[in-house]
């Protein structure tokens, strides 16, 4: 699977481009939604795609995480952040931890899933991964019937003086197929004052409202539909 460069030779900036207080508003509608997912209290949570851990960040004084991601190079920055928690490699789709959880996050990584299949695979194995009455929480950035395209641009600088400049350039292509491409271009600064320059391009997964809720019903959850402050759809699946 040929990963996006943001999460692989490029992840040592994803502090810059994405750190825990990008996630400072967000995250505590995010824990109230997975709270609130069951009745079951939530102890053990595992995120699949965690990416740098920026949003688990928020969540220690709540709940004990495990955090897994494709790509290496964004455990590692994770690690940085989160070492009181354990990290495991592996696709969402069939990491197996022989263990289960009273919740299941999936945050914005299920975007980069782009088939039908790919997201049938990522549920089920979510749902492989819950204690009985546990639930997943998966918040997709968008679904086919609110997708807009667009820019966004933003940055940050660090201490040592390193600092990202980023614009995003967000369309769908083909509007009759599952995918849309979000474009980065980076503008990367050195301590030293050296620029570097960076493009990426994302492939993200589009799907209904409709879909989503009939392949957690598949899984054998029982499926509902919530929203938060930053997503009109965020997808609840239980485990009786
Ligand atoms: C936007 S980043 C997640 C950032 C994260 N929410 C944070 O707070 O730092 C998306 C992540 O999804 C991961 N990812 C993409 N496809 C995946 C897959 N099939 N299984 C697991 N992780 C995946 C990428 O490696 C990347 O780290």
């Amino acid at each position: 699977m040929n990963q996006p460069r943001l999460y692989t030779e490029l992840a040592r900036w994803w502090p810059l481009f994405s750190g825990p207080a990008e996630y400072e508003e967000e995250a505590p509608e995010v824990l109230e939604l997975l709270l609130r997912a069951s009745p079951l209290p939530a102890r053990e949570v595992l995120e699949l795609g965690s990416g740098g851990g920026s949003l688990s960040s928020h969540f220690k004084p709540h709940f004990r995480m495990t955090l897994s991601d494709l790509s290496n190079d964004m455990l590692a920055v994770s690690r940085e952040l989160n070492p009181e928690w354990e990290h495991v490699q592996g696709d969402m789709r069939t990491l197996d931890l022989g263990r289960q959880f009273q919740r299941v996050l999936i945050h914005d990584a299920i975007m980069y899933l782009t088939s039908p299949d790919a997201v049938r695979a990522a549920i089920a194995n979510a749902a492989r991964h819950l204690s009985p009455g546990g639930a997943v929480v998966i918040f997709p950035d968008c679904v086919r019937e609110n997708f807009t395209a667009g820019t966004e641009h933003d940055g940050a600088d660090a201490p040592d003086g390193r600092g990202l400049r980023w614009l995003e350039w967000r369309w769908d292509p083909e509007p009759s197929d599952d995918t849309f491409v979000t474009a980065y271009s980076f503008l990367f600064r050195e301590p030293d004052g050296t620029l570097s320059v960076e493009l990426d391009r994302h492939e993200e997964g589009l799907f209904s409202r409709d879909q989503w809720v009939s392949w957690l019903g598949e899984a054998g959850l029982e499926p509902s539909r919530c929203s938060d402050s930053w997503r009109a759809d965020v997808f609840v699946g239980l485990k009786r």
